[in-house]
């Protein structure tokens, strides 16, 4: 596995597995075939309420904690200092862990600088290795990092081809936050595993446009954490450490980006209704 550093030292597989709309019924079995397939790098939040299949896989795998790096993330419903302290030992527990190697703000809505300290607290604690963000844009993310004692190491946002987080990343690079993406394959959208251009170039070094979408970000310096639920495409999506783009390709990629979300617009005042609406 290949690493990125963090800002306060700490080294993150550049790929892990993501667990975002994976039954909770399903995570613990998904999880244990991603662990079978080499993922350390695992993915999960509060919201998706799939923490206990997580940690009931990575404690049944015999594979010793150290080697994993677990992310979860706190809901807007937890937010808050009190709540979102209350909801990380919560999570603790799911997880059947002491620590979580990554802790994020999930959504920049409801009273995130309070969760924010919790954050602070629980990493000053030792019960979180790093500290982190997900959906901050450029202005909310500043803001955070001029007014938090220990700065957010991470900041995870829609990223794939088609919306690369140009502007963002500038920010992100400025304040020394790594860029994660979420939805890496736009979760399908668009035919985005048909599209002309990816697989005429995905074809070039024999591989499948996933593989070309993943190896692209990893190669931009974006930490990736696609999601499925099948085990062969778990491991086509972790085979990514054996080719690299050539110039030409990386510029043919970068051009594809429309700047604009397959999902949804985080500065619409719907989607902070919709959001804080969102009960776990
Ligand atoms: N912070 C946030 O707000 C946020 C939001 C969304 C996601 N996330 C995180 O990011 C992770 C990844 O994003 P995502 O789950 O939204 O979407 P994604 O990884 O872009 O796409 C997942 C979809 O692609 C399919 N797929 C996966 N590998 C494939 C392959 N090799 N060939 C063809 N199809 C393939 C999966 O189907 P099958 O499962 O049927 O194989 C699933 O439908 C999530 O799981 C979650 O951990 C975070």
């Amino acid at each position: 596995m290949e690493y990125f550093t963090l800002s306060n030292g700490l080294k993150m597989p550049k790929l892990g597995y993501g667990v975002y709309q994976v039954d909770p019924a399903e995570a613990q079995r998904c999880v244990s075939e991603a662990i079978a397939a080499g993922y350390r790098h695992i993915d999960t939040a509060q919201a998706y309420r799939n923490e206990e299949g997580v940690g009931a896989a990575v404690s049944q795998s015999g594979v010793p904690r150290e080697e994993f790096f677990l992310t979860t993330k706190v809901w807007i419903s937890n937010a808050g200092e009190e709540a979102a302290a209350r909801s990380i030992d919560e999570s603790l527990k799911k997880l059947r862990t002491d620590y979580i190697d990554l802790l994020l703000i999930h959504q920049p809505f409801g009273d995130y600088y309070g969760t924010y300290r919790a954050m602070e607290q629980a990493y000053a604690q030792g019960q979180v290795k790093a500290v982190g963000v997900s959906n901050f844009f450029a202005d909310r993310l500043v803001d955070l990092c001029l007014h938090c004692k220990i700065p957010p190491m991470v900041n995870q946002m829609e990223t794939h081809v088609f919306y690369q987080q140009k502007q963002t990343r500038i920010w992100m690079d400025k304040y020394k936050v790594l860029h994660e993406s979420w939805g890496p394959f736009a979760e399908g959208r668009n035919n985005f595993f048909s599209h002309p251009e990816l697989t005429r170039i995905a074809s070039k070094y024999g591989k499948s446009v996933a593989q070309l979408a993943l190896r692209f970000l990893i190669e931009k310096g974006v930490a990736v954490i696609p999601k499925s639920t099948h085990k062969e495409r778990m491991a086509e999506n972790f085979a990514i450490f054996d080719f690299k783009l050539e110039e030409e390709d990386l510029k043919a990629l970068t051009a594809l980006d429309a700047n604009k979300s397959s999902f949804l617009d985080h500065y619409a005042p719907e989607t902070a209704e919709m959001l804080s609406g969102w009960k776990i």
